[in-house]
């Protein structure tokens, strides 16, 4: 973390939204923190400049603007139980997330969101469902960070009785892992967590290989498991594959799905993947019926 709120500036609460919010239409949030999770990756927090906090469930996503620059859909990688600001973790991989992972505490952000369809994980206050599959969760890269509020609630469910976490993170090498904090807390809460990477460094005494040689050897029960999958495109098509080989039934497969997101908001049609507008149909669905042909047919 590096540092305090700065207080509110003239600017922001010029900005800020007086009367009923229109979609389009960013809240302005302040950076309240910056946390630096790989060379290329940052997590930042956000807080509104006026207003309640947003409330979202863990898979969806915002899109956030750097104002002057543009704006990008960045999934929310906080826990919706977590009592603190708005977390998003982001990638730069061109001008706008370029923009967001260069912010200072202080600065401003707008926020427009939450929006699509989520990981389907009960939280707090939705003590009645239980459920005591396995959850088999596996993230490629960054894939890690829409997961991340997925695995929180469902370790703290097993905490109270729900059901097995199985978390296995694949990164290209170890100096791209991302959430060491969060992968060592989730061990030692109970969860069976376990970290790949394609390519080792000196030092590095774990696992070599693609996340997908994780799976065989594991213990969770394919006939009584779902899975949530977020990563690179291939990635998701393996695993899931990989998984509907071992047993485990593609409805209970969920994989999230990027698209150039515009509007966020169904209008535009840029986010669409056959039938399905990925902004609001999505970026969770399951692997099942007609998503798992149309990632097949990507691939001829
Ligand atoms: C639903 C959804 C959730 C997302 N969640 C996150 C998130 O939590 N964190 C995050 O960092 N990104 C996330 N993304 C991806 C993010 O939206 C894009 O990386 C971003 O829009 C790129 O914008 P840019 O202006 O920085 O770069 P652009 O100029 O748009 O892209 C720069 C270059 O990077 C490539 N590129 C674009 N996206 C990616 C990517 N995801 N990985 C690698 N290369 C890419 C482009 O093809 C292009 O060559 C999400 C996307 C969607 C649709
Ligand atoms: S982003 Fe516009 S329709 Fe989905």
């Amino acid at each position: 973390m590096t540092g305090d709120a700065a207080p509110a500036t003239s600017v922001a609460l010029a900005m800020a939204p007086r009367g009923p919010r229109h979609a389009m239409t960013p809240v302005v949030h302040r950076v309240f923190a910056v946390r630096h999770e790989t060379i290329d990756v940052t997590t930042i927090s956000l807080e509104p400049v006026t207003g309640p906090r947003l409330t979202f469930r863990p898979g969806q996503f915002n899109m956030l603007s750097a104002f002057g620059v543009g704006e990008s859909a960045i999934s929310v990688s906080s826990a919706p139980r977590d009592a603190g600001p708005l977390r998003h973790t982001v990638r730069d991989v061109g001008p706008v997330t370029h923009a967001l992972c260069e912010s200072s505490v202080g600065d401003l952000i707008g926020v427009r969101g939450p929006f699509g369809s989520d990981w389907q994980v009960p939280g707090r206050g939705e003590r009645d469902v239980v459920d005591a599959s396995d959850t088999v969760v596996v993230a490629g890269g960054i894939g890690l960070a829409p997961l991340r509020g997925a695995v929180d609630e469902l370790v703290a469910r097993y905490g109270e009785g729900g059901g097995r976490v199985f978390v296995f993170v694949g990164a290209r090498e170890p100096s791209q892992v991302v959430f060491h904090r969060d992968l060592e807390l989730w061990k030692r809460s109970g969860a069976r967590v376990e970290v790949t990477v394609d390519r080792g460094s000196p030092g590095w005494s774990g696992h070599v290989g693609l996340v997908t040689s994780l799976l065989s050897s594991s213990e969770f029960d394919p006939s009584n498991a779902k899975a949530l999958i977020c990563g690179p495109e291939i990635m998701i098509r393996f695993t899931a594959r990989a998984l509907v080989d071992q047993g485990v039934a593609a409805g209970r497969i969920l994989v999230s799905l990027e698209r150039n997101m515009q509007c966020g908001l169904g209008w535009c049609g840029h986010c669409q993947l056959g039938p399905f507008l990925l902004c609001r149909d999505g970026p969770v669905v399951a692997y099942a019926g007609m998503v798992s042909v149309l990632l097949t047919e990507r691939e001829r």
